[in-house]
């Protein structure tokens, strides 16, 4: 090798570092603190790579962590992340100055993914604001009184269920978050698609609708990639949504389209609403419809059984709260005659139960946000940063929801947080289970419905008790993009 060579090389090296210290020096050079640990090249996103821990969690520490400043940076290789932590700021970011940053985080490729591009969660402007309307539209009062058909229908099949495997045994012991995944995917079958979902049948192998979740936000090397690489996902085109998921829904679109052309009687689920919606003369744009029945699966299925997940922890480890629900339930039963929409909503306690649930254990650990429009962003701990247009914004859920700064005894499982009076002393933009802002889950109220109607079903004839085979205090996965206990949330289930 000659000396020339290795001056090159010598050279090359020089240039990369000081490449890399300019780009790892931002947040520096603009006044604002940068969380520890930043390594050359891969930035902050070492333990996700590492798998020591999910993003969720890994933004938790960064805010614990800065608990004097409102604003710190983090970056995602070279690429600078700002953190907000003030609620003033999260308030900007999320409503107030939303036309500043309007757009998610999270990029996908329109060519790799189709049918997740239509998903409003990845759509901006018009095409964002017209698909937010539709489903606006599909979750409003009057249509959720007609799903909840469906989803009565649900019920009766989980009770079934049970009560099959409370046959033999007078416990069943179970997993929560496998069992509320057969819930929320029947739900998806029924209400969403109008088709058998079989996740109730024990002989349905892998016709099961559940199945075809199996962790569907599983951290993949892939999805890490795509997620904290969208320059190198734009080169790669890498999918977020599995090709299984992609044909199964195109699949199931298709027929069902070819037998309701048919049908003299209309059916009543929302992928009729969202056919309804798209015809133009006599022709059904089904590219469009399979988007709408994923995005109904996508962002209905996961998310509910997760928040259903811990919900079910936390009262089997309260037995003393599940016993008020359970008065709730019963009595609201009793006078409305049944489990019917109305009583659904009359039960207010289960309300408390479930947002305190989210507050202690939010599916979603954080908000991805990116500014489109130049921002000056202001703090009165005196950190001002001028934001350009591509930067990311991240918000800690779960920093937030556990800072005793704003909730009294933050790690204890106490509903009375979200009774009536309590309720108002609140500090806005401190609890964002469902987000926040013109971007908040328009699917939050098809969201309680089913949560409520599996819950009043469980409380009213059944009991949970923790199984020692939960390892106690919960630990999240860091395999998965949404919160998950490590190990299972497992409990005894029985009769009363
Ligand atoms: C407990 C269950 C659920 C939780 C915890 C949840 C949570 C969230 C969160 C945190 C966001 C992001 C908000 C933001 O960016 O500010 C979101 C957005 C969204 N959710 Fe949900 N969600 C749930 C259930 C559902 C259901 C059942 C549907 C529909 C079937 C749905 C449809 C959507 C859609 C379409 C968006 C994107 C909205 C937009 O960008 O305009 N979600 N959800």
């Amino acid at each position: 090798m000659s000396p020339m060579f290795f001056a090159l090389v010598a050279g090359a090296f020089s240039l990369l570092c000081f490449y890399l210290y300019q780009k790892h020096n931002y947040w520096k050079k603009n006044g604002i603190p940068t969380v520890k640990g930043c390594v050359p090249l891969l930035g902050h996103i070492l333990p996700m790579i590492m798998k020591r821990m999910n993003f969720s969690e890994f933004i938790r520490l960064c805010y614990e962590e800065h608990k004097d400043h409102s604003m710190i940076g983090i970056y995602k290789g070279t690429r600078p992340v700002l953190i907000v932590r003030d609620p003033n700021l999260v308030k900007t970011v999320l409503q107030s100055n939303f036309s500043n940053f309007h757009e998610n985080g999270i990029k996908i490729v329109p060519e790799a993914d189709p049918l997740l591009s239509k998903n409003p969660f990845f759509c901006y402007g018009e095409t964002w604001l017209t698909g937010r309307k539709r489903l606006t539209y599909a979750f409003s009062n009057v249509r959720l009184k007609i799903l909840f058909a469906a989803v009565s229908g649900v019920c009766k099949k989980f009770e079934d269920f049970l009560n099959r495997r409370l046959k033999t045994s007078n416990k069943y012991e179970v997993d929560m978050k496998t069992l509320f995944l057969r819930f929320t995917s029947e739900v998806v079958a029924n209400a969403g698609l109008g088709i058998e979902g079989h996740c109730f049948e024990d002989d349905a192998g892998a016709n099961a609708f559940h199945k075809l979740a199996g962790n569907t936000f599983a951290e993949s090397l892939g999805t890490i990639i795509a997620f904290h690489y969208p320059s190198i996902n734009h080169l790669l085109k890498l999918s977020f949504l599995p090709k299984s998921i992609d044909g199964f829904f195109r699949k199931v679109v298709s027929e069902n389209l070819k037998m309701r052309r048919n049908a003299s009687t209309p059916r009543n689920d929302f992928l009729q609403l969202m056919i309804d919606m798209e015809k133009t003369g006599e022709v059904i744009d089904e590219e469009t419809v399979s988007a709408h029945a994923v995005s109904f699966y996508l962002d209905g299925t996961e998310t509910s059984s997760v928040t259903l997940n811990f919900i079910g922890h936390n009262l089997a480890a309260h037995p003393e709260i599940q016993e008020k629900l359970r008065k709730e339930v019963r009595s609201t039963i009793e006078k409305h005659g049944g489990l019917t929409f109305e009583a659904l909503k009359d039960m207010t306690y289960m309300n408390q139960v479930i947002s305190e649930s989210q507050r202690l254990h939010p599916g979603l650990g954080f908000l991805h946000k990116t500014c489109t429009e130049e921002f000056v962003l202001q703090e009165s701990d005196g950190l001002t940063y001028r934001i350009k247009p591509g930067t990311e914004v991240v918000i800690s859920v779960f920093g937030l929801h556990g800072d005793p700064k704003y909730w009294v005894n933050p790690d204890v499982f106490d509903p009375e947080r979200f009774n009536d009076e309590r309720k108002q002393t609140i500090e806005k933009m401190t609890f964002l289970p469902f987000g926040e802002g013109p971007r908040i889950c328009v699917g939050m109220r098809m969201a309680l419905l089913q949560m409520k109607a599996c819950l009043a079903t469980l409380m009213n004839s059944y009991k949970l008790e923790l199984s020692p085979r939960t390892q106690v205090p919960l630990k999240m996965s860091p395999n998965y993009f949404l919160s998950e206990p490590i190990g299972g949330n497992w409990v005894y289930i029985s009769k009363l």
